[in-house]
């Protein structure tokens, strides 16, 4: 296909991003053949999110996925989308009790999942681990702005950055993250005003999930766009409603199932004349055969 990718996406099509003023599409993806798909219809980058969490398992929130679980959707999508720029999230518990924790858990979603990039939901306290992590090359992405693993704290999935207090706040992380090496930022439902300060104040690529146009990337929950989420963001675009043909199609099949009309002769496999004639003739043998 024409729109498929023909190169690897690496960190440095992000960098270049900032110089060619080219935005780049980035989805959340959580399996193999969601991501062949989207590979194949030019989908540069992916994140396999904890959103996983509430899209795949159903969870009210992100907070209850493990790193094994992160780990083998990473490596599903991986499989799927080789070419792919692709961040593997880092969920909750497995990076916040210390930084050897976080190196620990960490080296295993890379070493296991072939990620390009790692994304952790980021505090000030984290400035240690994402210095470590950078200095061993690891591509850090720091998550700012709305951090849904803070929804304890939070109460709720308010979007940040309201006042221009808590703007310059998050101005004033993502800039230490970027001196403590975080290859680029996430800003999660912040207004444009604080992306446009965050974009214009770094040198880093920064990815924005309802975060306005001044950001290099965006990324959104793909089950959302495609109206297979409870309820959509304002910020997300509707891509599709494969609900409805889902739907349809599942409705159908029980349908045919319940009616006999499936299976048919052509979904048979199939079994020689002779075997057929063997097979009575053994069935009349058998104790209770007629
Ligand atoms: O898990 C996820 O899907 C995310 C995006 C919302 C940025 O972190």
């Amino acid at each position: 296909m024409s729109d498929a990718l023909s190169e690897k996406i690496t960190l440095q099509h992000l960098r270049n991003l900032r110089q060619s003023g080219a935005k780049l599409a980035m989805l959340t993806c959580y399996d193999y053949s969601t991501a062949r798909v989207m590979q194949s219809a030019g989908v540069p980058s992916l994140l396999a999110g904890d959103s996983a969490a509430s899209v795949i398992l159903g969870h009210p929130t992100t907070l209850p996925v493990s790193l094994d679980f992160m780990i083998e959707i990473t490596a599903a999508v991986r499989r799927g989308a080789p070419l792919v720029f692709l961040v593997a999230d880092m969920p909750f518990g497995s990076y916040h009790a210390s930084v050897a924790q976080g190196v620990k858990s960490v080296c295993q979603m890379v070493q296991r999942s072939g990620c390009d990039a790692v994304k952790l939901e980021v505090a000030a306290t984290h400035l240690p681990l994402v210095r470590t992590l950078a200095d061993a090359g690891v591509a850090v992405m720091a998550h700012l702005g709305l951090r849904p693993q803070s929804i304890g704290m939070l109460g709720g999935y308010r979007y940040q950055g309201r006042t221009a207090e808590e703007a310059e706040q998050i101005l004033a992380l993502a800039l230490q993250m970027q001196e403590h090496g975080a290859a680029s930022i996430l800003l999660e439902a912040v207004p444009p005003e604080v992306s446009e300060a965050v974009v214009q104040r770094t040198s880093v690529p920064v990815v924005g999930c309802g975060a306005g146009p001044a950001c290099h990337a965006c990324v959104i929950v793909t089950h959302d766009a495609l109206g297979l989420s409870d309820s959509k963001p304002r910020f997300v675009p509707q891509l599709a409603d494969i609900a409805k043909p889902l739907h349809q199609a599942f409705a159908a099949y029980v349908r045919s199932v319940s009616s006999g009309a499936y299976p048919a002769t052509q979904h048979n496999y199939a079994m020689s004349p002779a075997e057929q004639a063997r097979l009575r003739r053994l069935l009349k043998e058998r104790p209770g055969g007629s």
